[in-house]
């Protein structure tokens, strides 16, 4: 009896799992601006800033987040974040500033 109840409990958690992922993936077809917001906290967006301002424009003039889409940042940050040789948390942070704060 015990067993069943855990099993059941077991299998609709899953299917609440598996309904929510194929949900998102078909009602979210590229990452927008508010998007990103709603992830990161203000104090995330505000570090992502500063580490932006100060490893971005080692190799030329800061690009400005509003200077390109979210869909352009995309790739040119996965590039940039590499060349400024950011850490996973550093880039993540970056990237959530700058797409938060990109052209519409
Ligand atoms: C080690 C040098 C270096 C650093 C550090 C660097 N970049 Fe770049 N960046 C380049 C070079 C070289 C190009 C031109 C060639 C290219 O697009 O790959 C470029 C081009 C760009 C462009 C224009 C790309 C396009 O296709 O229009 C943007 C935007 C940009 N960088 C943003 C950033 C950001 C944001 C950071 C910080 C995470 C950064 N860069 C750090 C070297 C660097």
């Amino acid at each position: 009896m015990n067993k069943t109840f855990t099993l059941m409990a077991f299998a609709t958690v899953a299917l609440l799992f598996a309904q929510c992922s194929t949900k998102k993936a078909a009602t979210t077809p590229a990452p927008s601006t508010t998007a990103v917001e709603k992830h990161y906290s203000e104090a995330e967006l505000a570090e992502g800033k500063t580490i932006w301002q100060e490893k971005c424009n080692k190799c030329h003039k800061l690009y400005l987040p509003e200077s390109h889409t979210v869909a352009k940042w995309n790739p040119i940050l996965t590039r940039m974040t590499k060349k400024a040789k950011l850490d996973d948390q550093q880039a993540g942070l970056v990237r959530a500033y700058v797409l938060a704060n990109a052209k519409n």
